[in-house]
């Protein structure tokens, strides 16, 4: 491309370094915009001409310029250029190029740092309600193995040792919790990102009398930007989404290391379907549980975009800077692998094959309920601290003899004291410890079965 056709050549005499013009390019990746920057420029020039500043035939030409260079990229023909620098300036050029003067007129009132950060915003907008779509699948297929699993006993675990038994389908709607704080990150996310930039130009405002609240109505913003220089040099909506991310991977790199660990022969808890495991290429008895792994490794990622991000905007002096170019592809990458991770991970979960038997054997093992022989001796009366003691023994005492506490006869029972009765036993059962938490937000399978119905209205409220 001849230098003299670079849309701001006006005031260079000498052309581009070759090398500048490939450094300074974004359109590789921000030609990926191109549908919220046709979007955005349609609305402008919707507006512009209501104000009066373009004609009617004018806006009508834009337009249908517009819809046939977006057809062109859909089609995979539109030629992209790296001296054309950007997404913005290679559609305004094709469009002059197609339909003239009336192009060139688009840019009237408009930078391409108002029309960058409004495109970003539009895309992010989408993509927020994608991840939020693919956050409440997995949400919902969590229920419904809850649902299937609410009778379901395994270890509950504090340290990684046996804790207290709990139900497994307990275990997977703690999991449900935490994606459902991350929907509603996101969600408050969009309300910062829904603020529409348009009408800043390059930094201070136009002197066209344009009308932003109309605009922004066309492109269903909540509202016009407050001010020229900040919506120029916003970024702090990308960082927010990127630090919901971060939290969301997070929370889901949790759930694999889980997963990795209940599908290992020691544990042997789930099997997870082959179909998300692979195998080794020298030893042939290994299936290994590459997806949840994998979604465990992506968390580093993601957390790098966060800090590419954070320090990308440190330091920034108003308004608009060529640095925030780079906001780009941490975000591309962030949206991509997000989506990736929630769709993968929901598709995985349906197939989690729980063993049952195995989670109840290693319930037994580790004096899983010795909490509840305790709170039965304070019921009796017996202080807890000293209650807390006497098992504390008890359990030494199996220890020793290489038993669990429901193998002690009574008699070595009432040795700890006094206050145990035949009924211990009950207490000292897997069911009876369960159905014991029986309160909002415990582990009783009733509990479990409430909490699941009152998630399913919650999420359908969404
Ligand atoms: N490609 C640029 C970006 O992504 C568009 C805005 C450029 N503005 C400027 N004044 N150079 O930020």
């Amino acid at each position: 491309m001849n230098d003299a056709d670079k849309l701001w050549a006006g005031r260079f005499n000498e052309p581009t370094d070759a090398f500048v013009e490939a450094f300074t390019a974004s359109v590789e990746f921000d030609k990926r915009l191109y549908r919220y920057d046709i979007q955005g420029s349609m609305a402008h020039a919707t507006m512009l001409a209501r104000q009066g500043i373009l004609s009617e035939q004018e806006r009508q030409a834009i337009c249908e310029g517009l819809t046939a260079i977006g057809e062109c990229i859909e089609r995979g023909a539109f030629q992209w250029s790296i001296a054309r620098e950007d997404v913005h300036m290679n559609i305004e050029a094709a469009l002059t190029e197609a339909i003239g003067d009336a192009g060139k007129k688009l840019h009237t009132g408009r930078s391409r740092n108002d029309q960058v950060a409004t495109d970003v915003r539009l895309w992010l907008r989408d993509e927020i309600d994608q991840v939020n779509r693919g956050i409440a699948r997995l949400q919902r297929v969590l229920l419904d193995l809850a649902e299937r699993e609410a009778d379901t006993i395994m270890p509950g675990f504090t340290h990684l040792q046996t804790a207290q038994p709990i139900s497994f389908g307990h275990h997977l709607m703690a999991w449900f919790e935490m994606l459902d704080r991350d929907h509603d990150r996101f969600s408050d996310c969009l309300k910062r990102t829904n603020v529409m930039p348009l009408g800043a130009a390059a930094l201070a405002g136009t002197s066209y009398p344009i009308d932003r609240h109309y605009t922004a109505e066309l492109l269903g913003f909540e509202r016009p930007a407050a001010n020229s220089l900040d919506a120029v040099s916003d970024r702090d909506f990308a960082i927010e989404f990127a630090a919901a991310a971060s939290i969301l991977m997070m929370h889901l790199s949790r759930m694999s290391e889980e997963l990795i660990i209940w599908s290992s022969a020691q544990f042997g808890f789930i099997e997870l379907s082959d179909a998300f495991c692979t195998g080794s290429s020298i030893m042939p008895q290994k299936k290994n549980p590459d997806v949840p792994e994998l979604v465990r490794g992506k968390t580093g990622r993601i957390y790098g975009h966060l800090m590419a991000l954070l320090t990308l905007m440190k330091s920034q002096p108003l308004a608009y800077n060529k640095d925030n170019q780079e906001d780009k592809e941490p975000l591309f990458d962030t949206v991509d692998n997000l989506k990736g991770c929630l769709k993968v991970f929901a598709d995985m979960v349906p197939a989690i094959r729980p063993k049952r038997d195995a989670m109840r054997a290693a319930a037994l093992k580790g004096y899983a309920t010795a909490t509840d022989l305790a709170d039965y001796l304070a019921r009796r009366g017996l202080p807890f601290r000293d209650a807390h003691e006497a098992v504390g023994k008890a359990v030494a005492l199996c220890v020793e003899k290489g038993c669990d506490l429901a193998q002690l006869s009574l008699d070595e029972l009432r040795g700890f004291s006094d206050r145990v009765g035949d009924d211990v036993y009950e207490v000292l059962t897997l069911e009876g410890s369960l159905a014991a938490r029986d309160h909002i937000g415990g582990t009783a399978p009733a509990q479990v079965r409430k909490a699941i119905e009152l998630a399913r209205w919650r999420i359908d409220q969404n």
